[in-house]
């Protein structure tokens, strides 16, 4: 045998195995539906239609305005629709959601699962807002729901929950969870590209949403995170009352400040036990330049799980983009398991979400140049806040500082960022975001 050669564990030498052959040595055909021709159900099809050997056979392709899709390397035997009802209908056994939003999206699975197909899907929204009750319809009507590519685009975040991680009692998650937001941010630092220039690359790239607001605000990656909390801390999470600050106010100047205090800037999702709840939160946060999650760059998502007995384990590679989440989804079609199943129903409590208490880092500018740093103190003072250090910096009359405080809840800035912004000498919105420690 040559050096390096590839043996075929079903005994062809030289050959690749069918992708499903290393998983099981006799696998049967699954027909596929797909839901949603973008950027990701392309990559899918092409997976599907140019691995000839695998045992993933497409069956279906729904779109609106199918003619407009339509490609000449899907097979002519693969059905084009635009008729949810002739899916339901057919022979697929497993439909793949990659539509994107609430709804038709979930009623689609829904309906799916009740005519006897199993479903994947990419849905974040969906799988953060229902995710427990259509985990419990795919096991009453015997079949499987896996949404591996709904959190992390190619990387195993769920996978690693789900299997690696799933002994231990995890007590924090915390990274970047939207591929979009480092695209813009590392991109911003990087380059000094603007917030909006480099969005529109991210969407040229087939990283963002197909409403790019999602991605800046952070619903995106809350819808993420309390999927993440749900798996891994058991923690039931309102996605759409995690606390979220839009990355739409970072401007250059912060990533400078970032700097002078050894920081770079992310978009940061956390999910904490506290003892009485959980902190969550999706925000932009200063991070240490030798973080992990300050190293993540473009569409990279970062990951740490700090568990009880197993300590910290990172994950990090391509969370956005067509085939790094393709990727995911075909990993999922491989994982379905011939006949009904009982997929792991959530076990997790509903918790109120905590505040957490940490330094912050505080950027203001005054009106008209003027020194706006004695009228700080008090306010500060007013709301507890205790100031660290400032960084001044003027620039063509215009006066700004960077502060950083000693820990304070974050329940406490939003309240202090308010009263700044209604105080007549201060110019702009203040900014304030959260540092994380170096740990
Ligand atoms: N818009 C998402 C992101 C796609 O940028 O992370 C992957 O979920």
């Amino acid at each position: 045998m040559a050096l390096g050669a590839y043996v075929s564990p079903i005994g062809e030498p030289g050959k690749r195995p069918p992708l499903r052959a290393q998983r099981s040595l006799r696998p049967a055909t699954r027909t596929v539906a797909l839901l949603g021709f973008g950027t990701v159900g392309r990559a899918v099809a092409q997976i599907l239609c140019r691995t000839p050997e695998s045992h993933l056979r497409l069956t279906h392709v729904f779109n609106r305005s199918f003619e407009r899709k339509r490609v000449d390397w899907v097979p002519d035997r693969v059905q084009w629709t635009d008729n949810f009802h002739e899916v339901l209908n057919s022979n697929a056994d497993t439909v793949v959601e990659l539509l994107g939003g609430l709804e038709p999206a979930h009623e689609y699975i829904r309906q799916a699962l009740i005519s006897g197909k199993s479903v994947i899907t990419a849905n974040k929204h969906v799988m953060a807002k229902y995710g427990p009750e259509l985990l419990e319809l795919a096991r009453r009507h015997g079949q499987q729901l896996e949404y591996g590519a709904s959190v992390g685009g190619g990387l195993p975040v769920l996978a690693a929950l789900h299997y690696g991680l799933a002994g231990d009692r995890l007590l924090r998650a915390c990274g970047i969870l939207n591929g979009t937001c480092n695209f813009i941010l590392s991109n911003m630092e990087a380059k000094g590209t603007s917030l909006a220039a480099t969005l529109a690359e991210a969407q040229k790239l087939g990283y963002a949403e197909a409403d790019p607001s999602d991605d800046v605000n952070g619903l995106d990656a809350a819808c993420k995170l309390a999927i993440v909390a749900r798996l891994g801390l058991r923690a039931e999470l309102n996605a759409f009352e995690i606390p979220r600050q839009s990355i739409a106010n970072i401007q250059p100047s912060d990533f400078r400040y970032a700097r002078q205090l050894g920081c770079t800037i992310r978009q940061i999702s956390l999910a904490e036990l506290d003892g009485q709840g959980v902190y969550a939160a999706v925000t932009p946060a200063l991070v240490p330049l030798n973080s992990p999650l300050a190293a993540a760059t473009d569409n990279q998502n970062a990951i740490i799980f700090k568990g009880e007995r197993s300590g910290e384990t990172l994950l990090v590679g391509k969370g956005a983009g067509g085939d790094p989440t393709a990727v995911a989804v075909v990993s999922d079609l491989l994982a379905i398991r011939e006949g009904p199943c009982t997929p792991a129903t959530s076990l997790a409590e509903k918790y109120p979400v905590a505040h957490l208490s940490c330094p912050h880092y505080l950027r203001v500018s005054g009106e008209n140049g003027v020194d706006v740093l004695d009228a700080l103190a008090p306010i500060l003072d007013q709301h507890g806040v205790a100031l660290e250090k400032s960084l001044e910096h003027s620039d063509k009359g215009k006066r700004e500082w960077a502060l950083t405080t000693e820990a304070c809840g974050t329940g406490v800035v939003r309240e202090l960022v308010r009263d700044l912004a209604q105080r007549e000498r201060i110019s702009e919105s203040p900014l304030c975001l959260p540092i994380l420690n170096s740990e």
